[in-house]
């Protein structure tokens, strides 16, 4: 279910393993069209696609974006008897409320930011004073990634404080806003499969989060990701240790078990690692450089994490490195230009250890036109980080298409 780049690399290991017969995405894209057959159902029509599902004896689905879990797709699912890969409701709030995984962390002992809710400039102000600049604010619902502002200085809390809560530009999502303090360190992206009790980890990644080189510019869905992360030894085990396990155990205790992917998106501060934010699926652009990587089938993990029969399945994961370039269209992330013709999708491909996968692309009068803010996603994969950046922007190098622009430094200067 979805229709973007992470949706393509899913489906493209997918359509790839032994067992399956037919394969289907919803909504899809013109990249998937080659591997699955693609049905024009939106990703947030929940009841439809599980009609859907049910109609064609589906045995297996698999959630992409956060949107239909948040509404609870999983349940829609579960009532027909139809195995979906992706939280109930219930335990999506993990990623729908800020406020509430905030609030189940302190009831946990789970590390994270200190924090304060707030309802209305005031509070803000007065939260601010208390934890001091620099400071970050955090719509507590669904925000499309934009949710989050971090404010180094006095002036950026001003412009905060009238985003939040004069313009109320997150609408209902911003009816409670969490103002935290800032963490400094290394980001990391955790994902971990789960059926609810065991846990399987997945490789790390580093996503590129920024529009620009060296971390500039504003927030965006993503520009880019490697995997794994280059972290220091024993970080995955502490991650799973102190975040993973107490998070999975605390939601069965609190009668939200959770199944599905669990993403955690992670600052490793001096002090150990501390959760900045969970999602309740697969992360983009992590995803493009995760699975890629999987040395294994990744149909019987799903399988098992769905039917609650994870128990000590581990996955196998090659010895390359690989790393993600997001294409961006015109404008973006502000506002996307489209319908520019794309060319050289074939010679990128062409280059040995490249892999693409499309997001925002159509199919116009048998042309392939931007349609998105994130076009493509180029994959380079190779036995050193060195290698595997190379070979992705030597894929990078053959596309075109009028206002691409992308970052020139995803996976350089890490080791
Ligand atoms: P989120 O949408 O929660 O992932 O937040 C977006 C980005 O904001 C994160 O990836 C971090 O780079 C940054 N961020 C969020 N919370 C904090 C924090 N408490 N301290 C520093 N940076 C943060
Ligand atoms: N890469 C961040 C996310 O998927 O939300």
């Amino acid at each position: 279910m979805g229709g973007g780049a992470r949706e393509h690399a899913l489906a493209w290991k997918l359509s790839r393993a032994a067992g399956i017969d037919e394969l289907y995405a919803a909504p899809g894209n013109p990249g998937m069209a080659g591997i699955a057959t693609c049905v024009p159902i939106a990703a947030d029509a929940t009841v439809e696609l599980a009609e859907f599902a049910a109609s064609l004896h589906i045995d297996l689905t698999l959630v992409g974006p956060e949107l239909p879990l948040v509404l609870g797709i999983a349940d829609e699912f579960a009532r027909r008897g139809l195995l979906l890969v992706g939280p109930s409701r219930a335990a999506a709030e993990v990623e729908g409320s800020k406020v509430f995984t905030k609030e189940f962390c302190l009831r946990n002992g789970i590390p994270t930011a200190r924090a304060k809710v707030v309802r209305n400039r005031d509070e803000a102000a007065a939260a601010v004073k208390e934890l001091k600049v620099p400071v970050v604010f955090k719509a507590d619902g669904l925000a499309a990634g934009k949710g989050v502002q971090v404010c180094r200085r006095k002036g950026e809390v001003e412009q905060a404080l009238a985003r939040y809560f004069e313009e109320r530009t997150f609408g209902a999502a911003g009816e409670k806003v969490l103002v935290e303090e800032c963490l400094e360190g290394e980001e990391i992206s955790f994902m971990v499969l789960t059926d609810g009790v065991s846990v399987l980890p997945l490789a790390s990644a580093r996503d590129y989060k920024r529009l620009e080189d060296g971390d500039g510019g504003p927030n965006t869905g993503g520009m880019g990701s490697v995997s794994p992360a280059p972290t220091e030894p024993g970080l995955a085990a502490r991650i799973l240790r102190t975040i993973v396990h107490p998070t999975i155990a605390g939601l069965a205790a609190e009668g939200r078990p959770y199944r599905g992917v669990l993403y955690a998106g992670v600052m490793a501060t001096k002090a150990g690692p501390q959760l900045l934010e969970y999602n309740c699926r697969f992360g983009d652009p992590e995803t493009q450089a995760v699975i890629p990587r999987l040395d294994c089938d990744l149909l019987p993990l799903l399988r098992a994490a769905a039917a609650g029969e994870l128990g000590a399945l581990r996955a196998a994961w090659k010895r390359e490195v690989a790393v993600c370039v997001v294409l961006a269209a015109d404008g973006y992330p502000a506002s996307p230009r489209r319908g520019d013709a794309i060319t050289g999708l074939g010679e990128a491909l062409a280059q040995p250890g490249v892999l693409l996968f499309h997001a925002g692309t159509a199919l116009q009068d048998g042309r392939l036109v931007t349609a998105g803010g994130r076009v493509v996603s180029v994959v380079g994969r190779g036995v050193t980080l060195e290698e595997a950046a190379q070979t992705a922007y030597s894929g990078v190098a053959r596309v075109q298409f009028d206002g691409m622009h992308y970052r020139r430094d995803v996976g350089k200067g890490l080791s």
